[in-house]
């Protein structure tokens, strides 16, 4: 869901991002281009005029994060603005301060954005109609994890040139996916064809509402895609059951050289990341000459500083992926 709140103060027309539904093509759109001119600039080995200059960014997370948490705080840094990093253990959280009283706290000290992970659903949209200060949500819960699906987008843009009518299948735990949710969302809106494949156990009830057609064999599930993305199977999320065992996982929904061998010869491998190799995807996929699980990990930096520098109140920038 995207922030009620209406910004005429910026090119997104937005306060935050809370979510990629709702968030229309030309915002998604926008973002992309902001994306993709801040890689144009940084491969002629310059660096943006530091737009964020004398701003500062604010991130707290409540979840561990290694890609979301690092980029971010690059991104801010390379736009030029200070950073405050606040975890749940560095932070009066873990002396029983409520999420919003540790948010106003955050806020008092006028940050010009707040990035926010925390494994409640609902808790930046919550934050964001308290708060002033724009919020950007890094993961809540099993619900939208919105930067996730742009740089994915950005990702397969680049490699594939357009998504309108792309073939992107989705697979493996989709049911505690944040990031399969906002890919879902974000996909659909930018006209491109969205499949997921995973055990029942691991689907959510009725996904096929969400706009994607639905495989339960991954073999025929693979076969025509442009992208396939191999989600993280969230075993501290899981109930006893949902999966026999890791192995019986990676026999029937793991991408290994053998379905691989199925697939379009230039079809593009991609994972969230962290990744559990040997389950959800083997080594010599995830190492080899179609994965762009990398890619990913750096347009993520790039896609947080054009979010930055538009939700700043940056001027649109004119990007494209060739
Ligand atoms: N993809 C992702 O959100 O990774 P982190 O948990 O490392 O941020």
């Amino acid at each position: 869901m995207v922030s009620p709140k209406q910004s005429r103060t910026n090119a997104l027309g937005i306060k935050s991002i809370l979510g990629t539904e709702g968030l229309s093509a030309s915002q998604i759109r926008k973002i992309l281009d902001c994306a993709f001119a801040f890689k144009r600039l940084s491969q002629s080995g310059l660096e943006p005029v530091s737009p964020l200059k004398g701003k500062s960014v604010t991130l707290l997370f409540f979840e561990p994060s290694t890609r979301t948490r690092g980029s971010f705080e690059l991104a801010a840094k390379r736009l030029g603005a200070s950073t405050l990093v606040l975890t749940k253990e560095s932070s009066s959280a873990e002396k029983g301060e409520t999420l919003l009283d540790t948010a106003r706290t955050i806020e008092a000290m006028r940050p010009d954005v707040l990035v926010l992970r925390h494994p409640s659903a609902g808790s930046p949209h919550h934050l964001d109609r308290i708060l002033s200060v724009p919020v950007v949500n890094a993961g809540d819960g099993f619900h939208e994890h919105p930067t996730q699906a742009l740089l994915d987008l950005m990702t397969m843009e680049e490699f594939k040139g357009s998504l309108e009518g792309l073939k992107v299948l989705i697979v493996g735990d989709i049911a505690h996916s944040r990031v399969a949710r906002s890919d879902i969302y974000a996909l659909n809106t930018m006209g491109a064809k969205v499949s997921v494949c995973g055990p029942p156990t691991l689907l959510p009830p009725k996904v096929e509402n969400m706009g994607v057609t639905v495989y339960w064999d991954l073999e025929k599930a693979a076969r025509e895609q442009d992208v396939i993305i191999l989600l993280r199977i969230q075993f501290e999320r899981l109930t006893p059951g949902q999966i026999p065992s890791k192995g019986e996982y990676a026999r029937f929904y793991g991408m290994n050289s053998s379905v691989l061998a199925k697939c379009r010869e230039d079809v593009l491998i991609m994972h969230p990341g962290p990744m559990n190799r040997g389950v959800e995807l083997s080594p010599e996929v995830a190492d080899g000459p179609r994965s762009v699980i990398l890619n990913q990990v750096a347009n993520g930096v790039l896609v947080r500083m054009a979010i930055l520098h538009l939700l700043t109140g940056g001027e649109a920038l004119k990007g494209d992926p060739s």
